[in-house]
């Protein structure tokens, strides 16, 4: 049983107003064909257009310093023109012709912004198509606002249709001519629905002509500002107190064309410059800096901007900007200030009046940078934060790093977290030890990210998280989910907190928990004392593995009493050898891009055996010790993911509690790569080279014991979390409690108040099987109920169902 004290009349202090918000940065496509709902894909015929400071290496665009990113010619990367073309081909993404010729012109272009002209010979009858994003939609009934900008010498009749296999939605006809660039405009009416709809240009008479650029675009948007209702209306449900953009990565880049400028993303959308991200795919950046401002207005959410500071993504082999490009760079943060706050009689403040919003807009956030860091970061964070405290006084800068450890000044420090479920259930006290006089937090990025993710249950385990921030929010003043969208087409990165294709969208179990939370901020935290069971990760369990060095060799493998041998072979290979068996190097099909592993990397992972169901057990084996090689045995190797899943047996989904012996020293850590823990720190360890030790590893299921020829060596205690997590908060006559639960079974949760309730009581809840999902298909199978509940009082029991977060309210008597 659980036990809540909650003391109603005691509060510790306010709640943030800001805390839940949201974070946008174009990924997974998320922007053209998603929220700004362009229909035609590559409308300004500039997406396999390669910049000056990027390399093309086959389907690799590579910056100065060798960082390669995949991107083929054609629709993005390779595995995006396979989905999306049936085997067709083309030079210029998106655009197909049967019986025209199509060129891409560029020198006569429509403005010195755009980089190519579509140059089209249609033979009679001959047409040009566009595939939009994975199909171009159409909704019987509603409305589309096409426009073009063409010349030709002569005067070429046109047919523009929308059609599908089963014929043509609905067409218009429109005769250009003249020959300078002459804007067309007209408005298309669905008599059909689809989502795999083509656009096309039929020119039925023929002739020679030229398209500076095309848009297509649902007539009806959010808040009449051209975003795409279903997809804005989600986020509306969320109440963000804040919105932070664009980024993430593409605010850093890879190099300097693919950084993301807010001023190359204003004006006329026929006007901007469009640029590649790293995320693979060129962006129109139709959907800007002005579109953003209008959203947050629109949603009623505070701006929180995020500027490039001089250097390109970290993780991405840096190059860093220095002199005049520095200068430029801080010069741009500046810009964007004034285009969003200046007076309208400012440079900037003018074009923002100019494109329909003459008073400022509301930003008092500004991030200096992305998940930078280091002495080149805080040279240009302090250069930034100088220049633009100096004309906006009342900014509140928020670092990417505790920069006030190098005794720099700072509010708002941004920590980002991408972890396994596991991680967020057991670090709810994370921010319980933090300085109350240090900057406030902003928890800019996280997610569950590794083991089974979509679901039901890292959902709980976010909750959990959430509810351990909404404890510390006298620090913890901003939070965000990343990243927000995915296309369902062009999805590189995975989770998101919504997914959406041409028609429909759905938003994963951890939208739900958001929607839940910030629906109930309340005014006030309250004490609340805890006190619950504990629990182990599910993944704790299963047999044994070997990850030393390649090379390593052993004999007579055992867990609990049976001799076992490789099953998976993971990375590297196992050979049978003269007395036993040695781990041979991984081949390079087994190493994934997300190991990170560098050329030298001499790391392997073998799984002996095939248990998968305890987590006490016994392994014993005997190993040859040599000269600088890694010896590293584990046990607890099931995978995260059930049975079924995709990529089970890899390295990413094991947890082991491993034993490594290296130079003298033993350490038991829980994990592989990236995301792995010490259980226990190191100590000597001798080994003879030459000879066979043996080593055993028991497990009692609470703890890990480690004997080296016999002899104890070192104990570790096997990770553990408390199921339950809860936090309690005032809301006028109202008591608010969230509990969020990971136990498989149900609760009994005995909540004490220190005050008379009515017997009523509302449960919204959460609740289902762990591995529930939400699809396309299937939108709301995961998805909150309200309930009304009798029975409250000064003391009751409320059930808490297993995988459940709850939001009891309360009325006081
Ligand atoms: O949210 C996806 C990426 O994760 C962001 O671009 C970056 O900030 C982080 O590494």
């Amino acid at each position: 049983m659980t036990t809540l004290d909650i003391r109603a009349n005691e509060p510790r202090f306010p709640t943030a107003k800001t805390l839940y918000g949201l974070f946008f940065e174009d990924i997974n496509r998320s922007g053209d064909g998603g929220l700004y709902p362009e229909m035609l894909h590559n409308r300004a015929f500039d997406d396999g257009i390669i910049p000056d400071d990027l390399k093309v290496d086959g389907n690799f665009i590579v910056n100065a310093n060798g960082y390669r990113i995949e991107y083929c010619g054609g629709e993005g990367t390779e595995r995006w023109i396979r989905e999306n073309n049936n085997g067709e081909t083309t030079d210029i993404p998106g655009w197909y012709a049967d019986g025209a010729k199509i060129h891409l012109d560029r020198e006569d272009t429509l403005n010195t912004n755009r980089e190519a002209a579509l140059s089209v010979h249609f033979d009679f009858g001959g047409r040009i198509r566009n595939i939009g994003y994975a199909g171009v939609p159409a909704k019987v009934g509603e409305a589309y606002h096409l426009y073009f900008f063409a010349k030709t010498k002569t005067l070429v009749p046109l047919t523009i249709s929308l059609s599908d296999e089963n014929g043509i939605i609905c067409g218009q006809e429109i005769t250009v001519s003249g020959k300078d660039f002459i804007r067309y405009d007209t408005t298309l009416v669905a008599t059909r629905t689809t989502g795999q709809a083509c656009f096309v240009v039929t020119a039925p008479r023929g002739g020679q002509l030229s398209f500076g650029f095309f848009s297509l675009m649902p007539a009806v948007t959010y808040c009449g500002h051209g975003l795409r209702i279903d997809l804005a209306a989600k986020l509306e449900d969320l109440h963000p107190a804040f919105f932070r953009f664009p980024g993430g990565c593409i605010v850093e880049g890879l190099s300097d064309s693919t950084v993301m400028r807010f001023s190359e993303t204003v004006g006329p959308v026929w006007e901007r410059k469009g640029h590649i991200n790293l995320w693979q795919y060129r962006m129109t950046n139709g959907l800007g800096y002005h579109e953003y401002l209008q959203l947050c207005e629109d949603l009623n959410a505070e701006a929180l901007y995020v500027c490039n500071c001089g250097m390109t993504c970290q993780a991405r082999e840096c190059i860093l900007l220095e002199g005049e490009a520095l200068n430029a760079s801080l010069e741009e943060a500046l810009s964007a200030l004034e285009y969003a706050i200046g007076p309208a009689d400012s440079h900037w403040g003018a074009l923002r009046a100019r494109m329909g919003h003459p008073a400022p807009f509301n930003l008092n956030y500004l991030e200096i940078g992305n998940e930078n860091h280091g002495e080149a970061y805080e040279k240009r964070y302090e250069m930034f934060r100088n220049a633009i405290l100096d004309r906006y006084p009342h900014l509140k800068i928020i670092a990417n790093t505790h920069v006030e450890r190098s005794g720099l000044q700072l509010d708002v420090a941004d920590e980002h977290f991408y972890n396994r479920t596991e991680w967020f259930s057991s670090n709810t006290h994370h921010y319980d030890s933090y300085d109350r006089q240090g900057p406030d937090i902003f928890v800019g990025e996280f997610a569950v990210v590794t083991g089974p993710t979509r679901t039901q249950y890292p959902a709980v385990g976010e909750a959990m998280f959430m509810i351990g921030l909404e404890r510390n929010q006298d620090i913890v003043k901003l939070a965000a989910y990343a990243p927000l969208f995915e296309n369902v087409h062009y999805c590189v990165w995975s989770p998101n907190l919504i997914a959406f294709d041409n028609l429909r969208c759905y938003a994963l179990p951890s939208y739900y928990v958001w929607r839940m939370f910030s629906q109930n901020r309340g005014t006030d935290v309250l004490p609340c004392d805890q006190s619950s069971g504990e629990i182990y990760p599910p993944y704790l369990k299963g047999g044994p593995a070997l990850m030393g060095s390649n090379g390593l060799t052993f004999r007579n493998a055992v867990w609990n009493g049976e001799n076992v041998y490789a099953t998976h072979e993971l990375l590297g290979h196992v050979e049978a050898v003269a007395d036993g068996f040695r781990i041979m190097p991984a081949e390079e099909s087994q190493k994934h891009p997300r190991m990170h592993l560098s050329p030298n990397d001499d790391r392997t992972f073998i799984v002996l055996g095939e248990d998968e169901s305890t987590r006490t057990g016994v392994f014993e084996i005997e190993v040859l010790a040599e000269e600088g090689r890694t010896i590293s045995v584990g046990i607890c190797c099931s995978p995260m993911t059930e049975e079924g899943s995709k990529e089970r047996w890899t390295v990413h989904n094991l947890r082991p509690v491993n034993w490594t012996l290296r130079n003298g020293k033993s350490t038991i850590i829980e994990g592989w790569g990236m995301f792995s823990t010490v259980l226990a720190e190191e100590c000597p360890a001798e080994l003879s080279a030459g000879v066979y030790h043996s080593l055993k590893m028991l497990s009692d299921g609470g703890t890990v014991s480690c004997y080296l020829d016999g002899i104890l060596l070192q104990t570790a205690e096997l990770p553990h979390y408390e199921m339950l997590q809860s936090v309690a908060l005032a809301d006028g006559e109202d008591l608010i409690v969230k509990v969020a639960h990971i136990g498989s079974e149900p609760e009994t949760v005995e909540i004490r108040l220190d005050c008379e309730v009515e017997s009523e009581y509302t449960v919204q809840l959460l609740a289902n099987e762990p591995t529930a999902r939400n699809t396309l298909e299937q939108q709301e199978q995961v998805c909150d109920q309200l309930l009304l509940h009798q029975g409250a009082a000064k003391t009751f029991v409320y059930q808490a169902p297993p995988y459940s977060v709850s939001v009891l309210r309360l009325r006081k008597c």
